[in-house]
């Protein structure tokens, strides 16, 4: 794709997050829920199946297209923006990567509709970080498994129709014996227990789950057997490039909101941005921004590419994440007493940003995999 085709699809998207989704932001936010109108628009215009290939009903687009859509729906509200990134990156993402045939076509077309929203049930109580302790179990019945455990910090869980689902298929203290499942969320045993209430992104659902003895048929099997840990890791590689956009877009919103705001504002006889000081804030944002852009472009041409990708991706991550929080404190700053209240949206924004640096892989696990990586080229 060329570069036209992409600042093409960014206007497209631009517009769309303007007039459908920014208007709603304060209220998805405040009432804690994403309205079930939007989440039908956002399928209509192919931003919930962005890369899945038109034969399977998507509309056939590359990552870096859909980082691009994240980005741009994220700075309208990063609540919508995460669903699409957890949908797209964390569920239809390993669909089309490690599934079969019949997986495929069973499953993308209704993915690609927003008849299912996706989600990935990795976490649990006692296994964040160390996503490898994890001790959900699932159990051969011969026919199918039978899947028992607890799922915490689940992003679309209210909503999701389709899961991942990793469980160990043999008892071991660490990632050996994890498998992944393709789960309906319908199944008997399914059940959401609880809607965290959290500081930001109130309006994405993060659910904890209890799986009590579901029963899974064997073709849901994913990527085979007892390579479940390869299915998460390679998935999260992809799904950090989702956050870091995410992170860029609500970056580019409190910059933007705090630019224009300081050119307003008169303080000493003159508008804020005539100081100095203020300045200087404002070029270290953009520089920011400017960074976090080229490092996710970077990333998503090598997954476009279908190089390895799992260093650019962390980067991408630690980088944008790190930046998103910095620029929205400072927006916050720069806002003054306004800033810190409900009726301007910067305070949003700053609450917003946190979690980019703490879900799909802390800003610390980001340092393990890339310090990983480089350690890995001494000879
Ligand atoms: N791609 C494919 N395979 C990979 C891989 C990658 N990027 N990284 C590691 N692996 C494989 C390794 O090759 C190894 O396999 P073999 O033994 O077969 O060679 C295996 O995985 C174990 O690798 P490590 O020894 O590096 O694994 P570790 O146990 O030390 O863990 C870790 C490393 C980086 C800390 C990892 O556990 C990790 O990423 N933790 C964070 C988990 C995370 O991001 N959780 C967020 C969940 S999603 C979420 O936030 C909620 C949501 O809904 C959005």
């Amino acid at each position: 794709m060329s570069l036209s085709d992409y600042q093409e699809i960014r206007d497209m998207v631009s517009k769309f997050a303007d007039s459908e989704v920014a208007p709603l932001a304060h209220d998805i936010d405040h009432n804690q829920q994403i309205p079930a109108s939007l989440i039908s628009k956002l399928a209509e215009n192919g931003f919930l199946g962005s890369y899945i290939p038109e034969e399977f009903g998507g509309a056939g687009m590359d990552y870096t297209s859909y980082s691009l859509i994240v980005e741009e729906i994220s700075r309208a509200c990063a609540s919508t923006g995460v669903l699409v990134s957890a949908h797209t990156s964390l569920c239809v993402w390993p669909v089309l990567a490690f599934g079969t045939e019949e997986q495929k076509k069973k499953y993308l077309p209704k993915l690609a509709s927003g008849e299912l929203i996706g989600c990935f049930c990795l976490s649990e109580p006692n296994a964040g970080s160390d996503a490898g302790s994890l001790t959900t179990f699932a159990e051969d019945k011969g026919d199918h498994y039978e899947i028992t455990g607890m799922k915490n910090w689940i992003t679309n869980g209210r909503e999701a129709g389709l899961a991942i689902v990793f469980a160990k298929t043999t008892k071991t203290p660490n990632y050996k014996g994890i498998s992944a499942f393709i789960v309906e969320t319908a199944s008997e045993g399914f059940n959401v227990i609880k809607i965290e209430d959290k500081l930001g992104i109130k309006g994405s659902s993060t659910a904890q789950i209890a799986l009590d003895k579901i029963k899974v048929p064997k073709e849901n099997l994913l990527g085979g057997y007892e390579k479940g840990f390869r299915v998460a890791m390679a998935t999260l590689d992809g799904g950090r490039i989702g956050i870091a956009s995410q992170a860029l877009g609500i970056a580019e919103a409190a910059f933007r909101y705090a630019r224009q705001y300081v050119t307003e504002r008169v303080q000493f006889g003159a508008p804020l941005a005539n100081l100095q000081g203020i300045q200087f804030i404002l070029a270290d944002m953009s520089t920011k921004i400017a960074a976090s852009r080229l490092l996710i472009y970077e990333a998503s041409r090598l997954k476009d590419l279908d190089e390895n990708y799992t260093k650019a991706s962390a980067q991408a991550k630690l980088f944008a994440a790190e930046a998103a929080m910095w620029i929205a404190t400072k927006a916050v700053q720069l806002c003054g007493g306004n800033g810190y209240t409900k009726e301007y949206p910067v305070e949003r924004y700053f609450r917003d940003a946190k979690i980019t640096e703490i879900y799909e892989g802390t800003s610390e696990v980001q340092r393990i995999v890339i310090a990983a990586q480089e350690l890995k080229e001494v000879k």
